[in-house]
């Protein structure tokens, strides 16, 4: 077998899965089926509570051999275990990615240079539920001594998608005596909104920041410690106490927490191996425990460790994120998708599309591989959504007559108990009738049965051939959105390693936070800056000093 560093695109697996592409590409799936009408039962797996139905993709019996050769060539196994060793597998930050051991059970041993990890892990879970139940029974009061009933978030990227997401995912099972709001955008009316209507008396500020330095989160954080003072009467610079009663921390910086004026008594400590965007199973989940509570979880902890074991475990052939990651593959690489659609038809994972677009694009967005050379061929597609059926009345229309190919995932569920029965089968009844239209849409012929013809038929034939993945669980519970979630973290883990880059680091985005900095010197600043940037950098610097409020 080729060395798995080898190029990609020179791998034997490659070459082939090529020449297939050629041959396959103008085969449809109404001809698929038409010789295999048993596919639809066939091409499913059924594993870690979670059933996949990927008939109606674009592939035969071949191309899946083809692409799990892929997978073995590029030395997917090897890069499986190594993460779960504990191995330093992001190498661009020398760190290891180990947010498996953070749904760990209590008694496996993950070691990190020497240590092993999970105790710690399982050390800070217990604190964070042993500060759940004082919150959650109204043991721990406020500073004026009222009761907390408001909870809000402050953090972004990891330290929020995650915890909003699974905060709107399991509504159902939120405590309902607090209220839960989230701050990310350094836009002050992210805050002045989320605050709005709520008692400073009775609000718990809980700040979520890996590095503790990021702009965004600090400044709403001195904001909110302006807001929290003024609002329990204690004067400008003083404190007495009331930061301690209103702000716990979320880092894993405990110098920086210490300096903000957080006591790290009241710090929830995570990692440098866990990323940011892999992080919600980690203290970063605290506000969804507070939602839930500490019971509940651990059931979507343990729901995380079922699908990390299937992952590990599971032949790569019956393996869901290697074979959706695989398929991922087919249409990047030799169809030439660029994004995927991810359509839940559930209404509270309306943030999960905004989640995965974290997940996906800062882990695969990547030109070079781990040995820095370019990766001669696309990685990671655009990832979007919205929860059906919203998007049918919104974009479905180029999915289904557009000129692009958009690989689709329809999320379904076959419970919703917030929903009178007859109302969710009208739901489920849409996304299965989606994926069908995709996949057959409607041709001419079938149009003239029905009395369409000439110019109106041309307008309304779909020609279908439009692949998805149907992906159906039981019930959108706690450990179901754990199952969800480490999916598609293996999902992208198995497309990184086909790409041979390093899905943990993030340096694309450093770039234009350095230039913030620089600019928004400039824009304080007393005199007009020297014009040190671009044309239209400095006009719009200029344009907006002469402009703005006072
Ligand atoms: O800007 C990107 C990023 O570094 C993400 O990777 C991370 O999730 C987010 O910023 C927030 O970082 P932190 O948790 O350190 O505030």
């Amino acid at each position: 077998m080729p060395s798995s560093t080898s190029p990609l695109t020179s791998k034997p697996a490659w070459q082939a899965l090529v020449a297939h592409h050629a041959k396959l590409r103008e085969v449809t799936l109404r001809e698929l089926f038409d010789q295999d009408p048993g596919r639809g039962e066939r091409l499913t797996l059924d594993a870690a509570g979670v059933y996949l139905d990927y008939s109606k993709n674009r592939v035969t019996g071949e191309t899946i051999q083809l692409l799990l050769a892929l997978a073995a060539e590029s030395g997917l196994r090897e890069r499986i275990d190594a993460m779960f060793r504990g191995e330093k597998i992001n190498v661009s930050e020398d760190r290891a990615a180990l947010h498996v051991a953070l749904r760990a059970p209590r008694d496996a041993a993950i070691v990190v240079d020497g240590h092993d990890v999970v105790p710690a892990v399982h050390a800070v879970l217990d604190r964070m539920a042993a500060f759940v139940d004082r919150v959650r029974c109204g043991d721990w009061k406020g500073h004026t001594g009222k009761r907390i009933r408001n909870v809000v978030n402050i953090g972004i990227g990891g330290s929020d998608l995650g915890p909003v997401m699974a905060g709107e995912a399991l509504v159902a099972d939120r405590d309902g005596s607090l209220e839960f709001r989230f701050v990310s955008n350094v836009d002050g009316a992210d805050f002045a909104g989320a605050t709005r209507d709520l008692d400073p008396a009775e609000t718990l500020f809980i700040v979520a920041s890996k590095t503790f330095t990021t702009q965004e989160t600090m400044t709403n954080a001195h904001t909110a410690r302006d807001w929290l003072l003024r609002g329990v009467g204690v004067g400008a610079g003083g404190d007495s106490g009331a930061v301690a009663r209103h702000f716990v921390a979320v880092s894993t910086n405990a110098q920086r927490v210490a300096a903000f004026g957080i006591d790290t008594a009241q710090m929830f400590e995570f990692w440098d191996w866990v990323g940011g965007r892999y992080s919600l199973g980690s203290a970063i989940g605290l506000s969804t425990m507070l939602a839930i509570g500490p019971a509940r979880f651990r059931e979507m902890l343990a729901g995380f460790h079922e699908m990390d074991e299937h992952f590990r475990c599971a032949p790569f052939s019956h393996n869901l994120p290697v074979l959706m990651g695989l398929l991922g593959v087919w249409y990047n690489n030799f169809f030439g998708a660029q994004t995927v659609a991810v359509l839940p038809y559930a209404q509270n994972l309306h943030r999960f599309p905004a989640y995965l677009q974290q997940l996906a694009m800062e882990s695969n967005g990547k030109r070079v591989t781990r040995s820095g050379d370019p990766v001669g061929c696309d990685t990671g597609p655009v990832y979007w959504g919205e929860p059906g059926t919203n998007g049918q009345h919104s974009f479905y229309q180029l999915l289904h007559q557009g000129t692009r190919l958009v690989p689709c995932d329809f999320i379904v569920f076959a419970n919703s108990p917030g929903s009178p029965v007859a109302q969710h089968d009208k739901l489920v009844a849409n996304a299965f009738a989606q994926a069908e239209a995709l996949a057959f849409g409607r041709s001419a012929d079938e149009l003239a049965a029905a009395g369409v013809s000439g110019q109106q038929a041309a307008h309304q034939v779909c020609p279908g051939n439009r692949p998805s993945n149907m992906l159906f669980l039981d019930q959108l519970t706690p450990t179901a959105l754990g199952r969800l979630v480490a999916l598609y973290e293996h999902l992208v883990f198995t497309q990184a390693a086909i790409w041979q880059i390093d899905a943990f680091d993030q340096w694309g985005v450093e770039l234009g936070k350095v230039l913030a900095q620089r600019i928004l010197a400039e824009l304080d600043g007393p005199a007009e800056p020297p014009p040190v940037h671009d044309g239209s950098t400095n006009a719009l610097i200029r344009r907006y000093r002469t402009r703005r409020g006072a």
